[in-house]
């Protein structure tokens, strides 16, 4: 295994440290950049595929870029991209290939991993998932009753629900008419509840996600709802009480996703209607792959295609642009430029798409699962601050929100902000066109973080000098502004796809394994040990820690 370069020894580390109390040399050192360099914003700004991306507004200056660029470098970045594309195994503590990279290459591609032509294993899976949902989408694919289907119900958790959901509400105009699809993920048995209460269980189609077909609370939402769909068909007369019906009904209403193909079947999932991928595929970089099934039925295969070439667009500018030109390394580098030289702690992503909006719960598993690391993939702590929180909401309404903060409280947000020239649902208020108004906000937060307001500025307005402190913008708050003609499949898998490779970047120089998750575990087992407590099992209860055998025993005392 190869030792990973610890980032804080190499040079350009040294002079980033250098250069950093240098950056802020007084007030509104932002204003003073764009003032005196009439160039910043075209030189930093960059086109990867169909994204227009200006890193203009951020702590940056050549100086800083050089230094990021020499410190990707010296960790040898892109002979770690060129590993993960080839297909080596650097997810080191599961000994699997990283290839994500694969699941969008286009047909008649090649790439051969461990004996393997892994594109022709993708295409393969991806026909037998366009030829599904081709069916469903003409009617061709009917339930027990021969009614087709109206409802997909995907059943997931984390990565094979946050990238499926995400990306069905932000693609909502390019889903069929008549279709629809509905999300259950948490083991809170409301989730499963309020989502059937209202479904036709004779056009339900439920599709069950999960790579590993072992977790809890997927498992367990796919036996109720499996209970709630045939208990109801037989209820309502639709089909017979015998084990034959009830077997055929499955057949009918359940797909499967998952790369275990033998617990599907014992799941009593027919394996000629599960749809594969591999161990090579994680979770979280999974909605490209079968983990897409639902919203592949609901865009249609061609909407998909476009998705995964957007994807794959980025892949290439990954691969091939130069580094003073690559968007996602120079993303990620900037990312930790803030993290450990600037000390942010967080990095707020801001769409100005309500289409959008669970885009950044999304960002939430792919960086923090990915990055959010103490040791590096040699099992050696890593020797600096790893993984920041990455949240946020749509605009405008975080603007009425927390922006404050971001604005004027004493901690640096890096922000992302994105927006999309063109909208889907034009509206005038009289004379004015809405989505102007939108973007309109989005080109002012931008300014309004990078430059300020002075004091002299705000008693120009006339303001009581009591209260002038309290209006003042210190301003050279960094964004970065991501924008696209359209939301599109194709712009939305370019966008998953920077953010994928900025997670890699960022991983990549602190010497960390992105691609594991084994801090997920201990809780996992916990709660099955838990669980005879919370039922009533005193043996197990006395077990507990006395903490939580107090929360058990007070919980035991007042459920109805
Ligand atoms: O939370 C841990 C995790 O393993 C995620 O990485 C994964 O996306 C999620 O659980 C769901 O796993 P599976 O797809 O195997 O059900």
């Amino acid at each position: 295994m190869q030792t990973p370069v610890d980032v804080t020894t190499t040079p350009a580390w040294a002079t980033l440290a250098q250069l950093q109390p240098t950056i802020i040399d007084g007030p509104h050192v932002m204003r003073r950049w764009f003032d005196a360099d009439p160039g910043r914003s075209e030189r930093y700004t960059f086109s990867a595929a169909d994204l227009h991306v200006d890193l203009s507004k951020n702590l940056l200056t050549d100086e800083v870029r050089d230094a990021l660029l020499e410190l990707a470098d010296e960790v040898g970045i892109a002979a770690r991209r060129d590993a993960m594309y080839s297909g080596e195994h650097i997810n080191v503590t599961e000994d699997r290939a990283v290839l994500h990279t694969a699941l969008r290459r286009p047909a008649g591609d090649s790439l051969t991993v461990d004996g393997q032509d892994v594109v022709a294993d993708v295409h393969e899976v991806l026909d037998r998932i366009y030829a599904f949902a081709e069916k469903v989408r003409s009617g061709q694919w009917v339930g027990a009753t021969g009614k087709p289907i109206r409802t997909v119900v995907n059943i997931g958790i984390g990565g094979s629900d946050l990238g499926p959901v995400m990306a069905y509400e932000a693609l909502k105009p390019y889903v069929k008419e008549g279709l629809e699809c509905r999300f259950i993920s948490n083991i809170d048995p409301t989730d499963a509840a309020v989502k059937t209460a209202d479904l036709d269980p004779e056009t339900t189609l439920v599709i069950v996600a999960s790579k590993t077909f072992g977790t809890l609370e997927t498992l367990t939402n796919a036996r109720c709802v499996r209970a709630w769909l045939l208990d109801s068909l037989v209820a309502s007369g639709a089909i017979e009480d015998t084990d034959e019906a009830r077997s055929a009904a499955v057949a009918k209403h359940f797909v499967a996703v998952s790369t275990a193909l033998d617990k599907v079947a014992a799941f009593g999932i027919d394996p000629a209607n599960a749809f594969g991928f591999w161990s090579w595929v994680g979770g979280r970089y999974s909605v490209d792959s079968a983990v897409g099934t639902s919203l592949a039925v609901a865009i249609g295969p061609e909407g998909f295609a476009d998705f995964l070439a957007g994807f794959h667009s980025i892949d290439e500018h990954f691969a091939t642009a130069d580094p003073a030109h690559n968007v996602p390394l120079l993303m990620g580098l900037l990312n930790v430029w803030y993290v450990n030289f600037w000390k942010a702690e967080s990095h707020a992503v801001l769409p100005y798409s309500q289409y959008m909006h669970r885009f950044p719960a999304y960002l939430q598993q792919l960086t923090m699962e990915s990055n959010g690391k103490s040791v590096r993939w040699d099992g050696t702590p890593v020797t600096t601050a790893t993984g920041e929180v990455f949240w946020g909401e749509p605009g405008t309404n975080g603007q009425h929100a927390f922006y404050q903060l971001i604005h004027q409280g004493t901690r640096l947000i890096p922000a992302d902000f994105l927006a999309f020239a063109n909208p889907t649902h034009p509206t005038k208020d009289g004379t004015v066109d809405v989505h102007e108004l939108f973007l309109s906000n989005f080109f002012a937060q931008t300014a309004a973080l990078a430059f300020g307001k002075t004091a002299e500025e705000v008693r120009a307005e006339g303001t009581a000098e009591a209260i002038v402190p309290a209006r003042v913008f210190p301003g050279d708050r960094p964004t970065t502004s991501i924008m696209a003609a359209e939301l599109s499949p194709k712009v939305l898998g370019e966008l998953i796809a920077l953010y994928e490779h900025i997670t890699f970047v960022e991983g990549a120089v602190w010497g960390i394994d992105s691609f594991d998750q084994w801090g997920v575990e201990l809780g996992k087992k916990l709660a099955l040990q838990v669980a005879p407590a919370v039922s009533g099992d005193d043996a197990a209860l006395v077990a507990q820690d006395s903490s939580t055998r107090g929360l058990v025993t007070w919980y035991r005392q007042h459920r109805h």
